[in-house]
């Protein structure tokens, strides 16, 4: 009875166990490696050959009509607020009345906590403790051109990081127009005003 167990087990198993453990073992080895799923897939490089298509080139040219998600970058007074490297003072487009409204907003959001609504430098963090920015309302300020403001936002200034990254090109240029805006309601002569407008505050 013994004696016929033994063989017919044999029979199933015709190999010494060790070696059909390891022939086990490669094979599953093998089957893991076998990936046929999207993570050997033959694709592209950015910039490599690709011979489907013509000119033999894998990148494809832009469709006509494209439009660039941010603004050119060859638009150097738009996005850094200079011109052949110097601050300018003069705006890339008019401002409106629109344009200061969107400046007033903008201001308003993101840089109030700290300037203040007056852009004196007492916003509610700086009570708590934050630095003091400097008041918009110095002669210093009043006399920078307008790409300073445009610079400061874009790439930060000492303890001030940069509103880049959360203030687009032309609202940037829009809240410079809006400090603007406030440093005259901060120091407007009478000399500055229309005969129209001073008669109310003269009382002639
Ligand atoms: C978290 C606080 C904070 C916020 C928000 C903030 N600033 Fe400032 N800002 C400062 C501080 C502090 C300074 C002074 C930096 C220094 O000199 O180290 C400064 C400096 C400046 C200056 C430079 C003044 C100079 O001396 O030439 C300008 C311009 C300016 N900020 C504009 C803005 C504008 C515009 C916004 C909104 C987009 C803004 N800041 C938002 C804290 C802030």
């Amino acid at each position: 009875m013994l004696t016929k167990q033994l063989s017919y087990h044999h029979t199933l198993f015709p190999m010494p166990h060790s070696l059909a453990a390891i022939i086990g073992f490669v094979a599953l080895a093998l089957l893991a490696g076998c990936h046929s799923d999207m993570y050997d897939m033959p694709r592209g490089k950015p910039l490599g050959e690709n011979g489907n298509f013509p000119g033999g080139q894998e990148a494809r040219p832009l469709v006509d009509g494209t439009v660039p998600h941010s603004e050119m970058p060859q638009d150097e007074l738009l996005l850094t607020g200079r011109v052949n490297g110097q601050l300018s003072n003069t705006f890339p487009f008019p401002v409106t009345k629109e344009v200061l409204e969107r400046g007033h907003e903008r201001f308003n959001i993101y840089c109030t906590p700290c300037h203040g609504y007056r852009g004196d430098g007492k916003g509610m963090i700086v009570r708590r403790g934050f630095p003091q920015p400097p008041s918009y309302h110095s002669d210093s300020l009043r006399a920078k051109p307008v790409g300073h403001y445009v610079d400061v936002m874009t790439n930060g200034l000492g303890k001030m990081f940069p509103y880049g990254d959360r203030v687009q090109p032309r609202d940037r240029w829009a809240i410079a127009a809006y400090i603007r805006a406030l440093q005259l309601s901060q120091n407007a002569a009478v000399r500055d005003l229309s005969e129209a407008q001073r008669r109310p505050l003269t009382g002639k």
